[in-house]
């Protein structure tokens, strides 16, 4: 078939590595699609920075909002990241262009996804984000066409890889916090502020998307508690210890006879329980659904090469055709109900 023609916005860490995997595995990709994937457009913010992939093939665009409202591409990769400004109206500008959008951006869905969605939906295009949650983990697909014929119950996980490795790190080398924050900054996995990872910020903003689906509700990121690792002490995790547990960074979605409550924070989980053997960048979700109980999926949350295997495989789904509504169902069938919260008074 017709090659599916990508325009990339942002060539950082997760954009170079998608561009490596799509040349790579070229063959094997035009093979499952049936029809190859190319690259035409790209977008970052300097032109000559050598960063260790070939696009020379692609137009370059300065502006990435120009590029998304005219490069010649079917898909408009956004990996700028921040939930307003350029990377908003870039994919804002590419959604009403009728192109299909490719994200990992879940600031960005976490608060304004409802109203891409509508906006998708509009277009008759896919916006699809399956980098956004849990890196490499396949939680999104999982969730939305795996699992749709169970009613959830709850969904819950280790969703941000720079605090499992705080907490698994300090846990191994009895280290404080502070210490251990600057090494996890160096290994390229937290966020441009990393005030996002240690406070729970992004855990809350992958929680809301993995709620919306598990649910069926609009995105509703005002509705989450959270509460970061930064009080978390050497000595709570020894003590922790001692009773059985290991001390987690949480994003938990669950229902409840007030609505549903999304809530972000420590957590004490038992040493044989499904999450506590989850160390390092690894993630894990598990889900309890009514006919399938209890699923995992565990694997590294975040980095270039777990992170642009989400995207590819995404691209893969618009090459192949296969669509689905952003959050599983249309976007006017989102139940909008109760809302939970946690008294902490
Ligand atoms: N800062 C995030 C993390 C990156 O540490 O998990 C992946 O979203």
């Amino acid at each position: 078939g017709a090659p599916l023609r990508i325009a990339i916005a942002g060539l950082g860490t997760v954009g170079v590595g998608t561009v490596q995997l799509l040349q790579e595995h070229a063959e094997a990709i035009a093979v499952r699609c049936r029809r190859p994937v190319e690259v035409t457009a790209v977008s970052a913010r300097d032109r000559h920075r050598n960063r260790g992939c070939d696009v020379s093939m692609a137009t370059w665009y300065d502006d990435p909002v120009v590029m998304a409202r005219e490069a010649e591409a079917d898909v408009v990769l956004e990996l700028i990241g921040g939930s307003d400004g350029v990377a908003r109206a870039t994919v804002e500008a590419a959604l009403s262009a009728g192109r299909a959008v490719v994200t990992a951006n879940k600031a960005l869905l976490a608060e304004h996804g409802t109203d891409l969605a509508r906006a998708a939906e509009a277009a008759g295009v896919p916006l699809a984000y399956e980098a956004a949650v849990a890196g490499g983990i396949p939680i999104v697909k999982a969730l939305r066409e795996g699992l749709a014929g169970n009613r959830a119950r709850r969904v819950y996980g280790i969703l941000n890889g720079t605090c499992n490795y705080i907490l698994t790190t300090m846990e191994e080398t009895g280290r404080e916090f502070h210490d251990v924050l600057e090494e996890a900054q160096h290994l390229g996995y937290a966020e441009a502020d990393p005030s996002f990872d240690v406070d729970g910020i992004d855990t809350g903003h992958k929680l809301t998307l993995l709620t919306s689906i598990a649910f069926g509700r609009p995105v509703d990121f005002g509705a989450v508690f959270m509460e970061g690792i930064r009080h978390v002490t050497a000595m709570d995790i020894q003590q922790a210890d001692e009773l059985g547990y290991r001390i987690k960074l949480l994003g938990v979605a669950e229902e409840t006879e007030h609505g549903i409550l999304q809530r972000v924070h420590p957590c004490m989980v038992p040493k044989q329980g499904p999450i506590a053997s989850v160390d390092g960048v690894f993630n894990a979700v598990v889900t309890e659904g009514d006919y399938v109980g209890r699923a995992k999926l565990e694997g590294r949350g975040a980095g270039a090469g777990p992170t642009a295997s989400a995207v590819v495989a995404d691209i893969m789904d618009v090459a192949a055709g296969r669509t689905a509504p952003t959050f599983g169902v249309p976007v006017d069938r989102l139940e909008t109900g109760p809302a939970a919260s946690i008294d902490t008074h």
